[in-house]
């Protein structure tokens, strides 16, 4: 069976979590790709909001694996947190839930080389959540991480020791004011690491040929968002992993060629939380009512997002990065009331209008090129069939098809699984 993908095109939050959730039921296998717990999935059913940030979305749904990849990082303490709440909605994920041993572990000491760089750069801050994502991905690519598969060995903690004293000699050479107890870190910390070990750990390359082999079903899900991605996002002020189809071949040993759909969502806004390069970015009263109407606050970190026009030149770039096969368009509901919508077609370059993204897209190069569209005033919420849906919102939606050359097969309009409109085709 080919293996389906699901990730986000813009520069994340746009809404994987929610609609892997509601995915699940079509699949065997649920398995994280890449990313770590900056990623912060949220999903809303029976009324409850969930949000998690290293655990596949899948995890609510008994009959389904779900499987942390070789591709991730995990921080074990924020690990043990996220199961804890899972204890407390009686999910009983000891036999549903699987973690890669090539997966890497971040240390408490990668969370604090993260701060001590962050505050090293000053104003050329990536804005980075702090969770010691770029560290621990540095630590795997420099040949120097610890796995999961590590900690089954018994001289695992030699090797830990040796690492953390090396992070305390490169938090030092920072010179910036980091305060740690570096020995209460790691009492949570190896503490997590029991729990850890409490699930099951595999070689999830082979699990997953296998499942392929006797016809399971399975959805690698993404995290972040492609624009984000190390080497195709908005570098520098990027994540540190590769958030694109390509993440998910190496960040799960899937081949090329076993890729079935491409689902790539995207917002029918656009949103950014951290520093970086943003085009359609708004500052005025439109900027803000979608970031209140939208509750744009990040869900890890809780700091306000950024919010704009959609950005199709972005987009576009997204969809051939990717190879998507089918969109997905969520919170057409916050953008109920507008008069008036922009859409950026393109943007002027330096002089110069080109549609495609280019090296730099800082403000002092480019400039956004506005298509209007007309507005709908009706609540998108409670409508659950496509025929509901104001003339606006549909117009809306065949002009992005008609841009993108790709059919929006589902439209969200709320962030409750039942507030999804899978369209007919
Ligand atoms: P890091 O991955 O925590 O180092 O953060 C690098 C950049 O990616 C920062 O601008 C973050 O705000 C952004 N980022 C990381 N994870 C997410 C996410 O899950 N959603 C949105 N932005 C993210």
């Amino acid at each position: 069976m080919a293996v389906d993908l699901l990730l986000g095109l813009q520069w994340g939050d746009e809404g994987k979590g929610k609609i892997v959730d509601v995915f699940t039921s079509k699949y065997n296998i649920i398995a994280r790709f890449q990313g770590g717990p900056n990623a912060g999935h949220t999903l809303v059913f029976n009324g409850k909001k969930h949000v998690l940030h290293t655990i596949p979305s899948g995890i609510f749904h008994k009959d389904t694996v779900n499987l942390v990849g070789n591709g991730v990082v995990i921080d074990p303490v924020i690990f043990k947190k996220e199961l804890v709440k899972l204890d407390e909605q009686g999910v009983d994920y000891i036999k549903s839930l699987f973690i890669s041993r090539k997966a890497h572990i971040i240390l408490p000491t990668h969370r604090l080389l993260d701060a001590a760089s962050e505050a090293s750069k000053g104003k050329a801050k990536i804005g980075s959540t702090l969770k010691g994502i770029g560290p621990t991905y540095m630590d795997k690519t420099g040949r120097n991480g610890i796995r999961v598969g590590d900690i089954e060995l018994s001289n695992w903690k030699d090797k830990y020791r040796a690492l953390a004293d090396k992070h305390e000699a490169m938090i030092a050479f920072y010179n910036v004011d980091i305060q740690y107890d570096l020995k209460e870190l790691e009492t949570d910390f190896f503490d997590a690491i029991e729990t850890l070990k409490k699930l099951k750990f595999i070689d999830s390359e082979e699990y997953l040929h296998t499942a392929q082999d006797n016809g399971k079903t399975i959805l690698a899900e993404g995290a972040q968002g492609s624009l984000l991605d190390i080497d195709f996002g908005t570098y520098p002020y990027v994540t540190s992993s590769n958030t694109t189809a390509a993440g998910a071949c190496t960040g799960l040993g899937i081949a090329p060629n076993k890729i079935g759909e491409v689902f790539g969502i995207f917002k029918a806004y656009t949103t950014r939380v951290g520093s970086g390069p943003f085009p359609t970015e708004l500052f005025d009263k439109n900027g803000e009512t979608m970031a209140k109407v939208g509750h744009e606050f990040g869900a890890t970190t809780g700091r306000p997002r950024r919010c704009g026009w959609l950005d199709l030149v972005a987009l576009k770039y997204a969809c051939q990065v990717n190879g998507v096969t089918q969109l997905i368009m969520m919170k057409g509901d916050v953008l109920s009331g507008f008069k008036n919508l922009e859409v950026c077609t393109a943007y002027n370059y330096k002089g110069e209008t080109i549609k495609h993204l280019p090296f730099n897209i800082e403000a002092e190069n480019v400039t956004p090129i506005y298509t209007k569209l007309k507005g709908w005033s009706e609540d998108l919420t409670a409508m659950t069939e496509e025929s509901q849906l104001p003339t606006e919102f549909m117009d809306y939606v065949s002009f992005l098809e008609n841009e993108l050359k790709l059919p929006i097969t589902v439209v969200s309009v709320g962030p409750d699984r039942k507030q999804t409109i899978v369209r007919k085709g």
